[in-house]
Formats: structure tokens, C-alpha cells, sequence
């Protein structure tokens, strides 16, 4: 018998992958709440296309208690909520904190709520390397401890972190799992799904698609004066759908009761420091285009290294990546050459 799962966010980059894997796992059955206020409802369509399964998504605005709330009393049946649905980008972050705090903690506010009133035993919250800050010893351990948040959008998650844990005292029943992404980049193998990047994107790996694709004629490469290797800045990198996979095994565990602590946490991370200049040979060699970029001044609040020490998720959570870098660029030019296919 399938285990139902809602996730929220469904209709987002890191969502949707993982609503692949849920489903090709064979043992989860998926409901998805995402108001796509940063995603398309055409989503689900390409998440059909890879699994032959039509997912219902809840066109609903988590914010919104009582919409969102009716969700369960539709599905008394599930069992584990992995919540997703937020907003992520650091610079409207510090343009708009209001919207970020508002969105990001009302959500979770509204999920925690709904998992104590429906009895739900199993949440799984994305959480990011940024609750670290700038960190002075690599790799990053899970008892490494949070720096000063960088940005109102890595506040919300330190935040999150600890509204979870608040809850976890007069709710002996609830287990949660924090899991913490370095930097998910890459595509569906098939190229059929992918990020939605806005107009403009913000990060790496989505500039150096419009670069190789020709949308851009160049881009910046943010300081080559940092002690780093080749003077660029390093981070660790893992594909999505590897990402997507360490949730069905976050499930698995939770579920499965092996837990030892309500709430626990796991980096996600490749482990792997790979730097700026390294992404853009491989991109060079994936897409076997020259990729034109001029090396400018450094970004603020970028710091020169991070890279993760996930060996508490490939321990207990029996989970190892599986995708490399070459991989990370090959999905990502097939979703790019797709995208240009459709005309998105
Ligand atoms: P995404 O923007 O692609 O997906 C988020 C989805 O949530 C979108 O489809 C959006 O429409 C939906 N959403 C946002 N607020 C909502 C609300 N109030 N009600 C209903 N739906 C709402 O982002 P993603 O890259 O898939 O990220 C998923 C999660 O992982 C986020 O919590 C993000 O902070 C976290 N994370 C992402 C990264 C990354 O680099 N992508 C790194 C670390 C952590
Ligand atoms: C990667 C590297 C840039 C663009 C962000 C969030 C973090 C987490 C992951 C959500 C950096 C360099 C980039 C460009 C460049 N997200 N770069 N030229 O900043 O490591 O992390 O995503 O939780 O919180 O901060 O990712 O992809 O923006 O940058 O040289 O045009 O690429 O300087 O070193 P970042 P990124």
C-alpha cells in the first residue's frame, strides 16, 4: 500500500524533481499544493510525461490557513508533508524582507499548525547551506554552527529551523527532518524537466545556459582574486534529481522510525568543492561551445569557499550521489535546447 505525501511546492524546481523520484520510487502516492507564484501549472504535465502519473496540485497559497488546512480534511490519509514552498532569492530578499518573512515563516507557520491538528508524524522542511553564513573551517558539518545570516531570505530559514524545533517540545508525536541544500543545479536526465529560471536569473549554472544557448552574448565571472585554487569562488554543486532522491530516503527513515531524535538535520552536499571556472570548462565541453565571459569585481556577500560534509546523509539516510559534474551540464543543456524547442 502507497504512503500519501503532500508536498508543497510541488510545481518547483526542487518539488517537482522530487515528486518524480517519490513516484518512481513505487512506494509513495503524491499531493501537491504550489499557488505558482513562482512556477507554472504546466509542471505537473511534464511530471506526467516522465512517469505516466497525473499529479493533483492544490492551486492554494499556503499562507492562506483555511485553503490550505481543507487540503487534509480532503486527504485524511497522508501520512507525511515535505515542505518546499518558499521563496529563495537572496537579492529580492534584501529588497523586500517583508515578503520573505511574511511568505517563508507564515507558510511554515501554516504547515506546522496542519501537521499538529491533522496528527501528520513526518515533515521534511528545505533548509540551505546559507544558515551557516560565512564559515571560517570546510567542509561544513551539521554541528558547525550558524553564522550571521547574510540575508533576510537565509534568516527565514535559521527561523524555520527553530520554529521546528519549538514545536517538536509540546508535540511528542511530530518528527522532522531539517535538510540542508548546498547548490542544487542541473536538470531531469530525460531534459524534459528542469528550473524556470526568471527572465534574468541570479545563479551560475542558469547564466551559463543562456550563454552556451546564445540568449546572453557573455557573463561575469564575480572575482578570480579570491585564495581559492584559480582565484574563483568555490562551491559544492549537486545535481537536483540526486537532491530529489535524498528526500524519498528522508521519508523512508522518518517513516520508517528510524530516527533517534524528533528532529534531526542533514547537510546534502556532493561533498565536492568545484569552482567558477571549473563549472565553465565543463560546461565548454558539454555543450562544445566557447562560453564568453569577462572576469569582474567580486559579488557582495559572496564567500570564497563552502562545500559540505554530507557523510551524516550518506550514513543513515543510505544516500550517495549519484550525478557528477558532467552530468550537472548535459540535463542542463538538454533543458535549455528543450526549453528553446518550445519556445519558453
Ligand atoms: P522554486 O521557486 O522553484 O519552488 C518553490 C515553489 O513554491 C514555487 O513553485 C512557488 O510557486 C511555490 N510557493 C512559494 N510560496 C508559496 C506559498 N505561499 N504557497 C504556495 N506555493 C508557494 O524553488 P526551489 O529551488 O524548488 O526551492 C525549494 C526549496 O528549497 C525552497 O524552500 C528553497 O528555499 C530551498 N532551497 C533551494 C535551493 C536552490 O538553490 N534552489 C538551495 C537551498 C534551499
Ligand atoms: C555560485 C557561484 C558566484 C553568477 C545561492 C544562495 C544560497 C543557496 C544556493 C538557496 C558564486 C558565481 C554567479 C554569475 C558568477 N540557495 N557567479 N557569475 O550564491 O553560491 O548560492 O544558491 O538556499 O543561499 O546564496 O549560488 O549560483 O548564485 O553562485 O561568477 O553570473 O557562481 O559568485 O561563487 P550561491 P550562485
Amino acid at each position: 500500500m502507497k504512503k500519501k505525501i503532500l508536498v508543497t511546492g510541488g510545481c518547483g524546481y526542487i518539488g517537482s524533481h522530487t515528486i518524480i523520484e517519490l513516484i518512481q520510487s513505487g512506494r509513495y502516492e503524491v499531493v501537491s499544493v504550489d499557488s505558482n507564484v513562482r512556477s507554472t501549472p504546466e509542471t505537473m504535465d511534464r511530471v506526467e510525461k516522465i512517469t505516466g502519473v497525473k499529479v493533483k496540485n492544490y492551486r492554494v497559497d499556503i499562507c492562506n490557513g483555511p485553503a490550505f488546512f481543507k487540503i487534509f480534511e480532503e486527504h485524511p490519509d497522508i501520512q507525511g508533508v515535505i515542505h518546499f514552498a518558499a521563496f529563495k532569492a537572496v537579492g529580492e530578499s534584501i529588497e523586500e524582507p517583508l515578503m520573505y518573512y511574511r511568505n517563508n515563516l507564515g507558510a511554515l507557520a501554516n504547515v506546522l499548525e496542519a501537521c499538529r491538528h491533522f496528527n501528520i508524524k513526518a515533515l521534511i522542511f528545505s533548509s540551505s547551506c546559507a544558515v551557516y553564513g560565512e564559515v571560517q573551517t570546510l567542509p561544513v558539518s551539521e554541528q558547525t554552527p550558524m553564522g550571521q545570516a547574510f540575508c533576510p531570505y537565509a534568516h527565514t530559514k535559521q527561523i524555520g529551523e527553530e520554529m521546528i524545533r519549538n514545536m517538536m517540545v509540546p508535540n511528542p508525536d511530530m518528527n522532522a527532518l531539517i535538510l540542508r541544500y548546498f547548490n542544487p543545479v542541473g536538470a531531469h536526465m530525460s531534459g524534459l524537466n528542469g528550473e524556470l529560471s526568471p527572465d534574468k536569473p541570479n545563479n551560475l549554472v542558469p547564466i551559463i545556459m543562456r550563454v552556451a544557448s546564445g540568449k546572453q552574448p557573455s557573463m561575469t565571472v564575480f572575482g578570480d582574486d579570491y585564495d581559492t585554487r584559480d582565484g574563483s569562488c568555490i562551491r559544492d554543486y549537486l545535481h537536483v534529481s540526486d537532491i530529489a532522491d535524498a528526500h524519498v530516503k528522508a521519508l523512508d527513515y522518518l517513516l520508517e522510525h528510524r530516527n533517534e531524535q524528533q528532529c534531526e538535520v542533514f547537510n546534502l552536499g556532493s561533498g565536492n568543492g568545484v569552482s567558477v571556472l571549473e563549472m565553465l570548462a565543463a560546461a565548454e565541453q558539454v555543450t562544445g561551445r566557447k562560453l564568453h565571459y569577462v572576469i569582474g569585481g567580486r559579488r557582495a556577500g559572496d564567500i570564497p569557499a563552502i562545500y559540505g560534509d554530507s557523510s551524516r546523509a550518506n550514513t543513515l539516510l543510505h544516500w550517495h550521489c549519484h550525478y557528477d559534474v558532467h552530468d550537472m551540464m548535459e540535463s542542463a543543456w538538454k533543458w535549455e535546447q528543450y526549453l528553446d524547442s518550445k519556445n519558453i
